[in-house]
């Protein structure tokens, strides 16, 4: 086997947190015109490549995931990914990847993005491909609104459809405790309710945003690395939808706020819940009381970097 062509690669791919997720109009394409701050935490996706005839995947849960609904043929987020870098190199070559997901399946923590920005750099490396990084970010674009995020990690504002990534300045560390829900959700039916509660409630609450923007002020609490300032200004326009089709999760949400966090958001399109704590011990206290109640609680801490080699 030549230098380029190592016996296999391993990589890394974080799961993320939208600190601020405002929802403007759907689009002719069906894609609402967001403005969002990610930042990337340290619950991670791994994959192992290695060399194969075809593109293959197989699925396994490090920790308490359920994996039941991961498709592992053509549908899987992965496989595309894989897919669509040997058809852009113009390359016939395969790959088998070993996923171990720790990121809740369909839990609004961009899981599935994550495994497909770790596949792009798996086989970029496993085929010696060495793609510029502004390719591959074309390519993530191409395979989902999250999927650039997942590759470049850190903190960023996304606009467009959150696929337009520039890099935000944040300084220190944010601790938070994720609890997952066993029932994951679609992220289009929470869109779709968005949209639909918008219509019902369009005297009251008037129309979507024109141009969503990031808040100045949680800039500014990531600039700062202020827990307690971060935790005012959260935002996230798919809460209120994703609580109303699952009012279940409010009532753990006021568990976590009423049990030391500064404050929990619905993470993404839901349903795992991101309580922020002010500081790693509180973050502890908040994990082993909600652990207490029964409840699967993690402690997690960002911002980390994006899909890389390990
Ligand atoms: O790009 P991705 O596959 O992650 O998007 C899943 C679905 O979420 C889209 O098909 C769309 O219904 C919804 N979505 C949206 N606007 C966005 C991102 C996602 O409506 N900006």
């Amino acid at each position: 086997m030549s230098a380029q062509t190592p016996a296999s690669v391993r990589v890394r791919a974080p799961g993320k947190i939208n600190v601020f997720l405002e929802v403007g109009d759907v689009q002719d394409d069906g894609y609402h015109e967001l403005a969002t701050a990610f930042q990337a935490v340290s619950l991670y996706e791994e994959m192992v490549a290695t060399p194969a005839d075809e593109i293959t995947i197989d699925v396994s849960a490090r920790g308490p995931v359920d994996i039941e609904g991961v498709p592992t043929d053509d549908r899987n987020l992965a496989v595309r990914a894989a897919r669509l870098l040997a058809q852009t190199a113009g390359i016939d070559r395969g790959a088998h990847l070993a996923v171990r997901k720790a990121v809740p399946v369909a839990g609004g923590m961009g899981g599935g993005s994550a495994d497909a920005a770790a596949a792009l750099i798996a086989c970029d490396a496993l085929w010696g491909l060495g793609m510029p990084t502004s390719e591959l970010v074309r390519l993530a674009a191409r395979l989902g609104a999250d999927v650039p995020f997942a590759l470049l990690g850190g903190t960023a504002v996304g606009t467009g459809r959150g696929d337009q990534l520039s890099p935000a300045l944040a300084r220190g560390r944010f601790d938070w405790v994720l609890v997952p829900n066993e029932t994951g959700m679609s992220t289009p039916v929470v869109y779709g309710e968005l949209d639909a509660h918008r219509r019902r409630h369009a005297v009251d609450i008037g129309p979507a945003p024109r141009v969503p923007a990031v808040d100045r002020d949680v800039l500014h609490a990531l600039r700062q690395g202020d827990a307690g300032m971060l935790a005012a200004t959260l935002r996230n326009d798919l809460q209120a939808p994703a609580l109303h089709l699952r009012p279940d999760l409010a009532r753990v949400l006021e568990r976590g706020e009423s049990s030391g966090a500064l404050a929990g958001i619905v993470s993404g399109s839901g349903p795992t819940l991101a309580f922020l704590a002010a500081d790693e011990s509180s973050a502890i206290d908040l994990q082993v009381t909600l652990s207490a109640a029964g409840l699967v609680a993690l402690h997690v801490h960002g911002p980390v970097p994006g899909a890389r080699v390990v």
